[in-house]
């Protein structure tokens, strides 16, 4: 039986798995603490080890897997910016979940934009305190407004489609532009420059850090609103704070956050907030921040647990990796070994 260990593994984490294992193909052990070198010696005795997006899979956690003969690294999520892939390259096989419910993003995403243009949240708690005035509750309306999409793979041509269904004119901006999506794509500062509102729908990588940043921020229009669904280190969160301070930035909407790591996923409502950066953001009114639960739908959960265990199956069992990251893969931006579906190395 293949034995597997899962890292910040939450209740919801261990239903859908074992709806998934009901025929008890796989031992599934869930530890609650996230994978840092600390936590890694626990995955001794295990074959595989399931991570996520808020581990800290680098150089020393690696050794620790190596060491404990852990045969494949399987990530329960898309994003891998927190894998030190140069290092793993050759010691372990690091399988992803390419693709769960980009939907269930590129929906999050909207529904950041409305609360924040349409002041849902203020408008809630005021009601609740029976406070029916509209003053300070004024939105614009989306259609006619121009939305500038950063990134346009499986949830950015989502995200493109659901601003077009609002009659909002889109431009994007994607390196490899994708013929069949009708959208006009631009170049970054022309995007800058004509948007009213920003998304972002790109992986985080070495050479996008901080993509929005004190200097872009300056070319963008005044008033502009930025949307945030993809990796926290995309923004540099000093500058979003200035700029939003500066009235600049119109509004944020947020589901990750450069620093979430310490903070998203846990309830630390009695604990003293150690951001200061975090703890300025939350303050203002026209910022929501959600703890990365941009794909946290049914229907995501369902894919996830499905893709990984198969995942599993196929590597340990079969000697496939269809889903296989590696350093191979991010140098080049596609992995010769994919279409064969055979390993990286
Ligand atoms: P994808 O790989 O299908 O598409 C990414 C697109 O970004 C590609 O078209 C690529 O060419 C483009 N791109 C790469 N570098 C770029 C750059 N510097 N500027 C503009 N575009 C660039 O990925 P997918 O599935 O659309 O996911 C996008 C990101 O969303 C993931 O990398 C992940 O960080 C984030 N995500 C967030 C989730 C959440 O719950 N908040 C859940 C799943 C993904």
């Amino acid at each position: 039986m293949i034995k597997i260990c899962m890292f910040d593994a939450k209740p919801y984490d261990e239903y859908f798995f074992n709806r998934f294992n009901q025929d008890g193909k796989f031992h599934i052990d869930y530890f609650e603490p996230k994978l840092t070198k600390e936590t890694a010696p626990l995955s001794k005795g295990y074959d595989v080890v399931v991570g996520f997006v808020n581990d800290t899979i680098d150089k020393g956690v690696i050794d620790i897997l190596v060491q404990n003969n852990i045969k494949l690294l399987a990530m329960r999520c898309a994003g891998y910016n927190n894998i030190d892939f140069k290092h793993a390259f050759k010691k372990i096989h690091v399988v992803t979940v390419p693709s769960y419910s980009p939907n269930a993003v590129a929906e999050h995403a909207m529904a950041l934009l409305l609360s924040l243009n349409r002041k849902i949240h203020k408008a809630y708690t005021r009601v609740r305190d029976h406070n029916f005035s509209l003053n300070g509750l004024l939105g614009f309306d989306l259609f006619g407004k121009t939305i500038g999409v950063i990134g346009t793979g499986k949830i950015g041509k989502i995200f493109v489609k659901i601003c077009q269904g609002f009659g909002a004119k889109v431009l994007a901006y994607d390196p490899f532009p994708n013929p069949d999506l009708k959208v006009d794509y631009v170049d970054l500062d022309t995007l800058y420059q004509q948007a009213d509102i920003i998304s972002i729908h790109c992986p985080l990588t070495k050479a996008n850090y901080h993509l929005i940043n004190e200097n872009s921020i300056r070319k963008m229009k005044k008033g502009v609103y930025i949307i945030n669904t993809s990796r926290g280190g995309l923004i540099d969160s000093e500058a979003l704070l200035k700029g939003l301070r500066d009235c600049q930035i119109g509004g944020a909407g947020l589901d990750v956050f450069e620093e979430e790591k310490d903070f998203f996923y846990e309830d630390l409502s009695m604990a003293l907030m150690r951001d200061e950066i975090l703890t300025q953001l939350i303050s203002l009114p026209n910022v929501i921040i959600t703890s990365h639960q941009a794909y946290f739908t049914k229907e995501a959960l369902e894919q996830i647990a499905k893709t990984t265990l198969s995942n599993i199956e196929q590597a340990l069992v079969h000697h496939k990796y269809t889903n296989e990251i590696c350093y191979f893969c991010e140098k080049k931006g596609q992995c010769e070994a994919r279409p064969t579906n055979q390993p990286c190395f």
